[in-house]
């Protein structure tokens, strides 16, 4: 499940599938395609510049982060947000946030700031963002915490970035995908990668 990680804003991804659907493709050219979606997706999912070391971009200094071994390789900590060279679509991400924060600075977690506690991760406001997002796509909603949660995730760029483009995604920090799934669970998560 790729809920927690992806702000889809108009859901169509479509991959070129670079052979003729009229057989079935065999096991390797399968995974070739499967190979290449991977690395489509995780340039596309990439926060930090080239030059950084993945480890200390999910190195917790917040408190908040899932333990490293429930993670994927990508994932990251808030702090690495403000101490690292990040790619350029990200920018505007971390600088929304520094703007939006109430105290930014004064907490070592970002979900501990104010914008947070008192508005991202509340129900009014991911409800809203659910409503909202159920009524411009035609999406009805039939999982509640889900819609909540994607509510969060296209709330928190909302904010802090305003449009993302049609398509677009960014990979959230670990700390606030964690708070947003410990707040509405699913019934089918049993761990953080799951
Ligand atoms: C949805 O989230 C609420 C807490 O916000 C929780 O009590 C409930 O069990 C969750 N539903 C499911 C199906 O896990
Ligand atoms: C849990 O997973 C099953 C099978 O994958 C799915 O049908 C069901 O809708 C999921 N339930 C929730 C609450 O996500
Ligand atoms: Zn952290
Ligand atoms: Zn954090």
């Amino acid at each position: 499940s790729f809920d927690w990680l992806l702000v889809l804003f108009l859901v169509n991804v479509n991959y070129c599938i670079p052979f003729e659907m009229d057989e079935l493709p065999s096991y390797q050219m399968a995974n070739a395609v499967l190979d290449g979606i991977r690395k489509r997706e995780e340039k596309e999912l990439q926060v930090f510049d080239s030059s950084v070391d993945l480890e200390e971009a999910a190195h917790c200094r917040c408190e908040c982060c899932p333990s490293r071994e429930s993670q994927e390789e990508g994932d990251y900590c808030c702090s690495s947000l403000f101490s690292l060279d990040l790619v350029k679509k990200v920018i505007p991400f971390r600088d929304g946030l520094i703007t939006e924060m109430t105290s930014f600075g004064s907490h070592s977690c970002i979900c501990k700031d104010p914008l947070f506690s008192d508005y991202l991760l509340t129900e009014s406001a991911v409800r809203s963002a659910a409503v909202t997002y159920s009524m411009l796509s035609g999406e009805e909603i039939t999982d509640k915490n889900k819609s909540y949660r994607y509510g969060a995730y296209r709330l928190i760029i909302a904010t802090t970035i305003g449009h993302l483009g049609k398509g677009a995604r960014i990979r959230l920090p670990s700390c606030f995908v964690q708070a947003v799934r410990q707040r509405w669970p699913s019934a089918n998560y049993t761990g953080f990668t799951e």
